[in-house]
């Protein structure tokens, strides 16, 4: 594993990303060639045999694969400022189903449904279009090279932490399991640690991937519930402190406005940093899933949360050990699956 001195680096970079939503090849932080060394050593040219994920598996066959996302990057984050949390939280929905292969960005076939109609999907997801633009564009520079699973990974890398590579896509989408293994915004504490355990995160990569809602918005109805009728005893949840409770009840009625949106951490909704767990540590995470983390009656939880909102440099550092875990929940490598040519469909 590469040092946390240089996760911190890259995560750096992100800020910069994240703040000011320009990425500028003269900014010295935003350095994709820099070398972080480590545990994983730079591949030969025989790139697509490669049986384990490396940052390096482009570094040959296609040297140009992290300027044209982040060329692309660049340009849709102009225009949607959002769409970095959107880019980042499609690696999380594609590596809980089945992997990060890629089956997320299937579109509906004869042989399967689109994972991206299952309910946490389903209105919510976004940036498909941008994860299509980087795929034409690297078609047209290393044609059937760079994998659908992989341009997602280096997507939510340039918006986050450098990820390894190597990745192939999957033949299939799995609807079904996009609805019963990515975790719904209403999972009791100890139902998240379950959900994340099946993928073979523990607690630590739970506190420190829910991170990730530093940016973003949820719409309303991800978190309506809490504000009217939480357990359903037209109570709110206990947990919610009272003025921010106010707050939320006049962007989100009891009555209408599923989709209005309100930002995941409302006080530095752009940029990304520990502010996320200051809040839940005073009552005000938006999503419930985010309070039960700090208020779930979990010890463990609720210390790491306190401890992310002390020192956010360890927070840094465990969301980017945690970004590389989550990235290798069983890949496609060497030959199984395929690259795909485009995205949305398997190759004949
Ligand atoms: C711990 C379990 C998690 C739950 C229950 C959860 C749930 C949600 C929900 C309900 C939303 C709002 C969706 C909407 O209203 O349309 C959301 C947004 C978001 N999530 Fe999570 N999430 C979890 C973990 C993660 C992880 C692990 C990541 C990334 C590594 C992530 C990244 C994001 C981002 C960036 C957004 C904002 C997206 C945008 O603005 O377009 N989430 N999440």
């Amino acid at each position: 594993m590469m040092a946390s001195m240089k996760h911190n680096l890259v995560l750096f970079a992100l800020f910069t990303l994240l703040s000011t939503f320009v990425v500028s090849q003269a900014n010295p932080g935003y350095n994709y060639g820099f070398d972080w060394g480590g545990g994983w050593g730079r591949g030969g040219s025989n790139n697509n045999n490669y049986n384990s994920l490396t940052p390096y598996f482009y570094d040959y066959s296609c040297p140009q694969a992290n300027d044209v996302v982040i060329s692309v990057l660049e340009k849709a984050i102009a225009q949607d400022r959002r769409m970095a949390a959107s880019l980042l939280r499609l690696h999380f929905h594609d590596c809980f189903v089945k992997g990060c292969d890629a089956s997320l960005l299937l579109d509906d076939s004869d042989n399967f449904v689109s994972e991206k109609s299952a309910k946490p999907n389903a209105n919510s997801l976004r940036g498909f279009s941008v994860i299509d633009e980087v795929k034409a564009t690297l078609e047209e520079v290393c044609p059937e090279t760079v994998s659908c699973a992989d341009i997602i990974a280096l997507v939510a890398r340039a918006a986050t932490v450098l990820l390894p590579l190597g990745r192939r896509d999957s033949k299939a989408a799995y609807m079904k399991l996009a609805n019963t293994t990515i975790p719904p915004p209403t999972l009791i504490a100890r139902k998240l640690i379950a959900s994340f355990k099946q993928q073979g995160l523990d607690e630590v990569d739970l506190v420190a991937l829910s991170g990730s809602h530093t940016i973003g918005v949820a719409r309303c109805t991800s978190f309506k519930k809490r504000l009217y009728s939480q357990n359903g005893k037209s109570q709110p949840d206990v947990s919610l402190e009272k003025a921010y409770l106010n707050e939320l009840k006049s962007v989100c009625p009891s009555s209408g406005g599923d989709n209005s949106i309100s930002p995941l951490d409302y006080a530095t909704p752009k940029s990304f940093d520990n502010t996320y767990y200051k809040l839940i540590l005073g009552g005000r995470g938006l999503l419930f899933t985010d309070q039960q983390l700090y208020s779930g009656n979990h010890p463990k939880l609720s210390q790491l949360v306190k401890s992310f909102a002390e020192d956010e440099k360890l927070f840094f550092d465990h969301f980017a050990k945690s970004m590389v875990k989550m990235g290798s929940i069983s890949p496609l490598l060497g030959t199984n699956g395929e690259v795909r040519k485009n995205c949305r469909r398997v190759n004949n």
